[in-house]
């Protein structure tokens, strides 16, 4: 899927409106995410805290819970923004749960909001050397 400049622009427009309804009561620190879908479709997520600390589950995780129940299985991109911190990059768990649903054929596009603007990488130089399913793919063979 080639990914258009009015698509980077949308990712992280939503990402940055999704930051708004975090709910990090023990942080403050929002962090909004969306993924852009195999049919062009953009879903958010937000990172949402508890009372007992660990379960929170991040932006990123959130919007790839939201997109998989939705029956959606390849995530062509992600935006990050957590307006505190420019450039905020997805955690180590979120790396491996977004390798989860990398596409076949061409690697992840990660943005990362910079507040004016975005930066641009991938998935792959994020969490190289990843394990996945094709790793399992393998064994069964
Ligand atoms: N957080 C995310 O939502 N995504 C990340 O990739 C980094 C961390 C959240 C978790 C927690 O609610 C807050 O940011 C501070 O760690």
């Amino acid at each position: 899927m080639k990914i258009s400049d009015e698509q980077k622009q949308a990712l992280i427009e939503t990402a940055r409106d999704f930051a708004t309804r975090a709910y990090v009561p023990y942080s403050h620190f929002p962090v909004g995410a969306a993924i852009l879908v195999e049919d062009g479709t953009i879903i958010g997520g937000v990172n949402i805290e508890n009372a007992s600390y660990p379960l929170t589950v991040c932006g990123e995780r959130s919007a790839v819970v939201t997109a998989a129940s939705q029956g959606y299985r390849t995530i062509y991109a992600v935006a990050v923004s957590a307006p505190r911190a420019a450039g905020t990059t997805p955690c180590g768990a979120c790396r491996q749960v977004l390798n989860e649903f990398k596409p076949e054929d061409q690697s992840m596009l990660v943005l990362l909001d910079e507040g004016d603007g975005w930066q641009e990488t991938t998935l792959d130089i994020l969490l190289p050397s990843a394990f996945g399913p094709r790793d399992l793919d393998r064994a069964a063979e």
